[in-house]
Formats: structure tokens, sequence, C-alpha cells
């Protein structure tokens, strides 16, 4: 009778409340499934895509024992069980990531639908999930029938200034005869395109299609077009600008010794489109660009990333977008002659429109020039709502900072223009505009050729960056560490922007790689970064030095350094990353012959198994005081190069090379030992990064640990307990400090307000991460500005440890199917940290505080994982987990206990432990 009852319960809330239903009764269902790291993607290229799942249900211990997934060729056939391209049946396993679709062949355009079921730990069978579905991309390259067009508007350059060439447009009416099932637009562009049907925009992304090496391969963007084309005449309209391809990169505008000041890749931008309008009936059109296609300019005069956007209200062509307009001004577009090895489909987030950001005050430095303070530094532009005469001119200036008398620093943006002009049209309404094709990094925004007072309403800041999805949160009991977390966020956000940028601001903004291999793993646990990443390891591969070293930044549309140990590292330590969090061996597969040959590199340029760059060296980047050697560095990172490889290749089953490249690093280690251990036990050049770099990569003799750790303290200490790593040293020392047990002397780092410190930024106004500690100094100011960026996330590495340390949420092996929960905060003064990280096998959190002498610990593990808790405890016996003894319940089992620490291994669910702290505190 209690049973039925609770069914008629169970069906009730069910209906009503949805998921909530199976935390009470411990069903399980599989749900967010992805294809590729996606949800429903569209213009999917790998023959074999990769789907997962993760599982919900809130009873503990909660597993998949078995999965089945159904793939069909439509919507409905799937609705009705009728798996017509894949049935994986019944598949006794608990892997719910990265299934191998092994289903019928897949083909270009197809849109494949699946569901998945498991068994859960009783082998009970779940419901099937809701329906997801990928579409296929073009698959051949002979799937493009479309050419490449141009329209050249150079002959309307101005010949002063930049003479930037204006933004040419294109329009394409066809015809639609009767009633589409289906419309598609694959589009690319060398360059930047913005594309519309019928005057509507299509799909909400921008900055599309990204930054490639353009000789090796252009990316193109599958955007469902069905709701927007219509029975009847339509009207493509599409805008080019020349982005990366055509416009300014990277440092090249003041480089003397570069003849070329922009243009790497081509002097025009080339458009390429295919509209597939698939008939109720089965009939296929497409329409292709090709010499039909109409070309004008337009109000979009100047258009370039760095030096920004100009545009003539008084120019714009009512109505060029629509159908029913008359282009015959208009002239016929070319055919461009470039030569585009491959398109391949945009594989990762595109840059969108975030978020908009209101002012928080407008001063008024000089008569007429008005300063907008956005209150937060960030990557975008600003969209304006003005009135004014026709003609007027408008001029947006953006900077991070203002000089002392309130006026914008610009100097810091070197040769970046970042200068956004608008001349009104003259509207009897107020005007607004915002550009497409630039961004800058800012936090303040002077206008000038304002004719009236402003509102804080007049200037909305427009955030941009890769829309990639959030996964962690973090926050602990200390105000300032909160906020430098805010601050890492905010800073990630404006390089995360198609390509992991050093910053957004001054003419640089590359993929420099030793930043991002610094701060790839703290990005890990903020955003999901596989498929970003990813992407960026293509362009890593593409610009592969030929002598197998990986570049300095990429992509590399000039080369001016030969890269540097600690950067040219990444494209092994960045894709051993991807496998570290996402548990993909399909990135290892794909690069593993770009990082065979990198470590070849290293081994013919190494001497008895040391480094020593004789080409350049970046050295700890930013460090302050003693420069630790070089050849220690590159030694470090060699060994460090060599270990992940052996664990790599082991993974992906090649253990012939496993072995090699695990003695290989044994040797590198041995070598390093003797080649940087002094007879005192110190390390060469006895710096902080050296001490950090040696623990961190476990380059030490085990009895040589504890000392090395001792005199990092030391080390500390002496600078009045400050650090004093670049960027090399940054990612390593907390961690280094946990590992020897000094986290007090980590959170003590964490926590300073002193220069040098993190805090030290935040006490004087940071909203984001700076280039270095001294960016702006109380004493003397702002640094020297060819250097000196305000929004640089490589000092923000430190997250990697505020998640893994202070949160101590880990993954124990790849892919986070086995965690590691293990707070490190030993005699820290902080006394509560909540974090939640959503990882591939589903969200985990760990919140702790200190509260009269216990320490309280609330867990969660998801579905089909399992985790080994750490827990600081005086006495085993007064620990208790859901107010209960430990050890009660079947889920906890106690692995070991050495007086201090209590280590159990649990299953997935919620759990709350309590123990008494040690008193003591030990180290180790
Ligand atoms: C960048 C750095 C980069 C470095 C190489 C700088 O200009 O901003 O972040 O890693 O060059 O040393």
């Amino acid at each position: 009778m209690i049973k039925k009852l609770m069914l008629v319960m169970f069906l009730l809330i069910s209906t009503s409340i949805g998921p909530a239903c199976f935390e009470i009764f411990g069903a399980v269902t599989p749900s967010a499934l992805k294809c590729e790291y996606f949800v429903d993607p569209k213009g999917i290229d790998s023959l074999a895509p990769r789907l997962s799942w993760i599982l919900i249900s809130g009873e503990r211990g909660q597993k998949q024992t078995a999965y089945q997934i159904l793939v069909a060729s439509s919507k409905k056939k799937l609705v009705a069980g009728i798996a017509d391209l894949w049935d994986s049946k019944k598949v006794n396993s608990d892997q719910s990531i990265h299934i191998v679709y092994q289903g019928r062949p897949l083909k270009s355009r197809m849109t494949c639908f699946w569901k998945v079921r498991i068994w859960d730990k009783d082998v009970v069978p779940s419901d099937w999930s809701q329906d997801a579905d990928w579409s296929m991309g073009l698959l051949k390259q002979s799937d493009w029938k479309a050419r490449w067009i141009c329209y050249d508007t150079r002959p309307w350059v101005k010949k002063r200034g930049l003479q930037l060439p204006p933004c040419p447009y294109f329009r394409k009416t066809f015809t639609v005869y009767e009633k589409l099932r289906k419309a598609t637009l694959y589009v690319s562009a060398l360059g930047l395109f913005e594309t519309s049907i019928n005057g509507k925009r299509v799909g909400r992304d921008h900055f599309m299609p990204g930054w490639t090496n353009y000789s090796k391969r252009v990316y193109y963007k599958a955007y469902p077009v069905t709701d927007l084309v219509r029975k009847g005449e339509n009207v493509i309209g599409a805008v080019l600008s020349n982005g990366w391809y055509a416009g300014y990169v990277g440092f090249a505008p003041r480089h003397t010794a570069n003849p070329r000041r922009r243009a790497f890749y081509g002097e025009i931008p080339a458009f390429i489109a295919q509209l597939d309008l698939e008939y109720a009936d089965g009939k296929r059109v497409t329409i292709l660009t090709d010499r039909s296609w109409k070309a004008s300019t337009g109000p979009i005069r100047e258009a370039d990333i760095q030096m920004g956007e100009t545009y003539d209200a008084r120019l714009e062509i009512p109505g060029w977008d629509r159908p029913f307009f008359d282009d015959r001004t208009w002239v016929s577009a070319k055919f461009h002659d470039a030569i585009v090895p491959r398109l391949e489909s945009y594989p990762a987030d595109p840059v969108q429109r975030i978020q908009t950001i209101q002012p928080v005050n407008i001063t008024q430095p000089q008569p007429g020039v008005y300063v907008f303070n956005m209150g937060q530094n960030f990557a975008g532009y600003a969209k304006i709502k003005i009135k004014g005469n026709r003609g007027a001119r408008i001029v947006l200036r953006y900077a991070e900072m203002l000089h002392k008398d309130g006026s914008v620093m610009t100097e810091n943006l070197r040769d970046a223009r970042a200068t956004d002009t608008y001349y009104l049209k003259g509207d009897d309404s107020s005007e607004t505009w915002q550009p497409r094709f630039t961004y800058h990094g800012f936090q303040y925004v002077e206008v000038l050729g304002l004719t009236r007072k402003p509102d804080l309403d007049t200037v909305t800041g427009i955030v941009l960056h890769s829309s990639l999805a959030k996964t962690g949160s973090f926050e602990c009991s200390s105000d300032l560490v909160n906020n430098l977390y805010r601050n890492i966020v905010w800073t990630q956000r404006s390089n995360f922007f198609d390509i992991p940028t050093d910053c957004p601001q001054r003419d640089e903004r590359l993929g420099w790689s030793g930043d991002a291999q610094i701060y790839a793993r703290s990005a890990a646990y903020n955003t999901e970064i596989a498929a970003f990443m990813s992407k960026w390891l293509v362009a890593l591969e593409d610009d592969q030095r030929p002598s197998g070293a990986f570049p300095d930044f990429a992509p590399m549309p000039f080369l001016q350094f030969e890269p540097s140990p600690g950067w040219m590292d990444a494209g092994v330590i960045c894709t051993y990353i991807l496998y570290k969090v996402y548990g993909d061996t399909r990135i290892i597969k794909k690069h593993y012959r770009a990082m065979k040959r990198f470590m070849d590199y290293l081994e013919r340029t190494s001497t008895n198994y040391l480094r020593f760059p004789k080409e350049n060296c970046w050295g700890d980047w930013q460090a302050l005081g003693a420069q630790t050697p070089q050849d220690l560095i590159a030694t470090a990172y060699y060994a460090y190069d060599a270990k992940l490889m052996a664990e790599m290749a082991s993974v992906i089953g090649n253990s012939r090379d496993s072995r090699q490249y695990s003695i290989l690093a044994d040797n590198i280690k041995n070598a390093f030992s003797q080649a940087y251990v002094t007879s005192q036990d110190r390390l060469k050049g006895d710096t902080q990064t050296a001490y950090a770099l040696a623990i961190y990569m476990k380059l030490l003799p085990d009895k040589m640990i504890g000392v090395a750790g001792e005199r990092l303290v030391e080390l500390i200490k002496n600078r009045n307990w400050h650090i004093s790593t670049g960027f090399l040293g940054i990612k390593h020392i907390l961690p280094a400090l946990s590992e020897t047990g000094h986290s007090a002397v980590a959170c003590r780092l964490l926590e300073n307000r002193t220069y040098p410190s993190w805090g030290y930024s935040i006490a004087n106004g940071a909203t984001t991460v700076w280039e270095r500690w001294d960016s702006y100094t109380k004493n003397k100011g702002f640094q020297n500005p060819e250097m000196n960026s305000f929004s640089h996330y490589a000092f923000g590495s430190v997250c990697e440890w505020m998640f893994s340390s202070m949160a101590g949420i880990d993954t124990d092996g790849a892919g986070f199917k086995r965690i590691i929960i293990r707070p490190r905060i030993q005699g820290c003064e902080i006394t509560s940290t909540k974090a939640t990280y959503n990882s591939i096998h589903g969200l985990i959190s760990s919140e702790w505080q200190i509260k009269n002498g216990k320490f309280i610990l609330d867990t969660t593990i998801p579905p089909n994982t399992t985790a080994t808790v750490y827990l600081p405890a005086e006495d085993l016996g007064r620990i208790t987990e859901g107010g209960q003894p430990v050890g009660s319940t079947d889920s906890v089992k106690l692995l070991s206990f050495d007086g201090h620490d209590a280590v159990f291994s649990i299953d997935s669910g919620n759990y709350q432990f309590e123990s008494k702290i040690p008193q003591e505190i030990p180290f180790g």
C-alpha cells in the first residue's frame, strides 16, 4: 500500500516539478547530451563524432552499468524508436563520455537525432533521455561548389591616416517557389563576415570565421536559416572586413624590421557562401557565391580589429539587404584568387556579444571631453545613443586607465589606435550605433563631439568574447581573494577571444603560447575550454616551426622570434591538460606526431639531457629581482614534457614510446639534479621560480623535496613574505608550497595587500589581472607604457591552486571519473571556501568551513564517479558523516589515517563530514 502511495506521489510530483522528483526517489536520468562538447551542434566535421552525457540522481552510489544509444535520421523515427543510423544495443560499460559513433556512414548535411538510456547500479534501465541532435557539415572539399568572391574597395581609401579601406557589401536576390523543409547557410570569409537574410542578421556570432593560418585552413559556419527564408523574393546580404586576414595583427605596426604593417595573409577580404534550400518535395537548390552577386561600399568606412571602426550614417543604404531594392548602381562581385586548401567547420564556441554594462560615472576632464567609467575592465566596445546634427562627428577613444588629470591613458595601447568614429545622419529621434568588426580592452571611454551634456545612457558597454560555458564558481571567507577570483574571471573573459590572447587592448592580442600553457588549467576550472583550446592547438600545430618547436604564438602571421622554453612547450602541456580535464584521448592522437617532432627537436638541441637555449628565451618573464637561469628553466620543461609524453603515449596504447619517454624523463631528472643542485642543497639561481618548478614538476630526489620547500619559504620570507616569480613560476609556486606542507605561506601570499602581490593591484582599483606586479605602483605610477597591460591572465594562473588546493577539487586520473576532494589549507587564516566545478561527469562541489575547532565539509560527487576525500582530523573516532560516526554507511570507506589526515573513499552523492582539527598543524 505504502509503495502504491509513493508511486502515485512520484507521478504527481514528476508531472509538476520535473527532475526534482528523481532526487526523492533515486531514479537516474541521462541528461546534458553533447556531441563533440556541444549541445545539438551544427556543422560537425568528424565522421566518428563522440557522444557524452551526464547522470542526474540524488541517490548515493548511483552509477551506470550499461548504456544504449539510438541514432535516427529523423526526429519522427527517433520518437518511434527506429534507430536507422545506429542502435548501439545494450553495452555493459560505465563510460558516459566520448562514446564514438559507430553507426551507418555519416554524410554531408545529415541531421542525426539521438537519445540514450542507461542501466543503473542495480541494473535497472532508466527512461530514455530527451532527444538531442547534431548536423553534419560539408565533409568533402568538393561539397563546396561556391567560389570565393570579393570587391576591392581600396580605390576608396583616403590617402591619409592609416589608409584603411571601407567594408565591401554584397547582396544576392533569389526566389523561393514553394514551401521549404529546410534552409541552411554555409558561410565563410577571408577576413570577417556578417550575413543577413531579408535584413535579419544570421546567427549571433561575431568575428567569424576566426583566425587561422589561412594558407592551411579556413573555418566556415553552418547556420539553420529556415525561419528567415520566405516564399517569393529573398535577399542574402553580407558585409566583410579585413579582420585578422588583411588587417593589423600583433605588434607588426611597430616593428620596423618588418616591412609589412598589415595584410599578412592577403590584401583583399573574400567571401564564400552556399545556401542550401530543401523543398518539401525533396528537391534541393543551392544559392552560391559567384559573379551574380552585387557589391558596393556602404557606411562602414574603416574597420580594423586593433584600429577601430568608422561609420558614416549618412551613407547608409536603406533596404540594401532586403528584396525589391534597386541595385543597379551596384557592381558585379569579382572572383577572388584565394587558394584555400581546406574549409572546415568552426570547431569551437564563437565570439558573441555576451553582456551589456552601464557606466558608473561620467567626468569631464576638459570642456567637451567626456569620460565614461564603465566600472570594469573588459573586452568589447561601446554602443552610443546620441542626437545631433547631420554630419556631426563623434569620436570614441578607449583606455584602461586614467591619468591624474582625468584624461584617458592610451600610451599603453602602443600602435593600436582603438578609436571608433561615428558621423551622425541627423535623425530627429536619437541615433544608436555600435561597431561590429573591432574590439577594445578598456574600462574608460572618452567621447568627443557631443554637443549636449550626456547621461549614463549615452554609452553602453558591450562585452564580447568566446561564448564558453561557465563551469566554475568560487568564494571564500576572504573578500580580497573573492575579488581576485572575480578579476581572474574577467581577465579570462577578455582574453578568450577566438584564441587565447595575451591581452585585449594594445597592438598585440596574440595567442602567446607561454601565457596559454601557464593559464590553461586555471581556465578549465572557470569555463569549458575543451573545444576552444582544441581549436587553438590546431593553430599551434599549423605554425609549428620547421625545427619542430611549437611557436611562441599562434596563429603566427610573422616570425619575430624563435620559440622560447616555457612557450614552445604549450603543444605538449595544453594537449595534456585537455586529456586530463576531459578524458580526451583523441586530442593526444591528433597531435601525437607533432608532439613527437617537438620532442625530437628538444632531444636534438640538448646536451647530455640539459638544454641551453641559444636562440631565444623569455626566461621567467616579468619576474622581479634575481632571474632564474635559462638553462634550468629549459631543462625543467624538457623533463616535464618527457614525463607528460610518457603518460600520453601509454594512454593511447603506445607502450614502446611510453617506456622511452619515461627513461628520458628519468635521465633528464638525474641530469637536472646533478647540474642544478649545489652541494649546499640549493638550486642554481636560488630563485623562487627555480624551486617552484622543481617541486611541481617533480624533478628532485625525494630527500631534497622537503629541503627545497623550506628554501622556497626562506626566499619568500627574505622578500618580507612576498612573491617575486614571473609568468613561469606563478602557476607552480602555490602548489609547490602546499605540496611541501606550506599552505599557510601560500595563503599568506594570496592575501598580501602590499607590493608585489595580487592584493596590491586590487588595493589600487584593479578589476582585472595586470601584466606586471608593478604595472602601477604608488611610488612610481604607471610602468613603461611599452609593455603595460592591465588585462593579462598569466598571473591569474593562481586560480588553479584556489580550486585544487583551497576548495580541494581535482581529478584523480583523467576526466574527473575519480575525483579528489582535498582542501589543503593547514594554518591558513581563511575559514571557509565554497566552490563548484561542472566537470565532464557532472557537478562537483566542495564547501568547507572551520567552526569552533571543527572542520565541516559538504561535498557533492556526481553519479557514476567516485572520490577520495582528505579530511584534517585529530581523532578518527570523532569524525562524523551526516551526523553519524563515520564508517556506519557503506558509501564511506576509510583508506588511511596518520594522526592528522583521514582519507576516505566515497561513492557519488552528497556528504557532510565533520572532524576535529588537529592542534598541531603538521607539514606534509
Ligand atoms: C606578451 C606576453 C608574452 C611575451 C613573451 C609579451 O609581449 O604580452 O604575454 O608571453 O611577450 O615574452
